[in-house]
């Protein structure tokens, strides 16, 4: 899929990867571009910088009837969605010890909400022959966020999802990619790493932090090329090798890290 023309929407489009890929849809050509955001306010910054292609909307991705009520007047709008970016995605930057509504919260934000999305967009998408869907997953959800049982467990399920949906959906025109990078320099890691959390530590001693541009280069070359899963650290996909072949020696050589970032 190439962007020109396209009518995009993305959840989680105020923070620092969704509003990368605004600048960047819309740099592409993009028709309309909706940005959607727990923090409308923040949302309404990012689309008067994108420009008069984009739009912002208030919205809980955790909310059923407000995604359905997006996408219902997005296609009112501008007549179909082409790509929904289910984006927006929460840490909890803690283990088992984390209590039930952190577990939920992540759970809802980093899962249920690709749910309620495909719901919304599919039978829109399937009844044109076609359509796409472009879900922030992690590489947490091909290897492991230390520090992060939640997070961890919830992109996990995310890429499970995107994959089930790849799997069922593409012989109906249907494309779906899951884009699963490591560090990239947006607030949810800066936050991470003002705090001395053990997991930010870990990704940023992993690999490069990339910048939200870099992760928008990407992520339109994989959407280019249609491919399912989009890595933009290279590096993730020779770990998810060495984690697939020999599952304890890779586990030996993170917790390896863990004793020297921790000394
Ligand atoms: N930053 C990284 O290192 C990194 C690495 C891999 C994956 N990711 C994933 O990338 C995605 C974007 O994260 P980011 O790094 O840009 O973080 P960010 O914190 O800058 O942006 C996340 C955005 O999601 C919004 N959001 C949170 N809960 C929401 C809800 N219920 N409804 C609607 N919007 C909501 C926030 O308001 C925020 O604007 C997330 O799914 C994250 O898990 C980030």
């Amino acid at each position: 899929m190439n962007l020109t023309d396209r009518v995009v929407v993305i959840t989680g489009g105020a923070g620092g990867i969704g509003s990368a890929l605004a600048r960047r849809f819309a740099a592409e050509g993009a028709a309309a571009v909706v940005v959607a955001d727990l923090d409308a306010d923040a949302a309404r910054t990012v689309a008067d910088g994108v420009g008069p292609v984009a739009h912002a909307a208030a919205l809980d991705v955790t909310d059923e009837e407000q995604v359905r009520a997006l996408v219902a007047d997005t296609e009112r709008r501008y007549g179909r969605i082409d790509l929904f970016c289910a984006n927006a995605g929460v840490t909890t930057s803690g283990g088992v010890e984390v209590d039930d509504a952190g577990w939920d919260r992540a759970w809802r934000v980093n899962v249920l909400s690709h749910v309620y999305a495909a719901r919304a967009v599919l039978p829109a998408m399937l009844a044109r022959g076609g359509g796409y869907l472009l879900h922030t997953c992690s590489a947490a959800g091909v290897l492991t966020a230390v520090g992060d049982a939640a997070y961890t467990t919830t992109k996990h399920a995310a890429v499970g999802f995107a994959e089930w949906l790849s799997v069922t959906y593409r012989d109906q025109g249907l494309r779906v990619s899951a884009l699963c990078p490591q560090g990239v320099d947006t607030p949810m890691l800066a936050e991470g790493l003002a705090a001395g959390h053990l997991g930010a530590r870990v990704i940023a001693a992993s690999g490069a932090v990339l910048s939200p541009d870099q992760v928008a280069d990407s992520v339109v070359t994989g959407l280019a090329e249609e491919r399912f899963l989009i890595l933009p650290h290279p590096e993730v996909a020779a770990y998810a090798l060495r984690r697939a072949e020999d599952p304890d020696g890779w586990q030996a050589g993170l917790r390896k890290l863990v004793r020297r970032l921790r000394a």
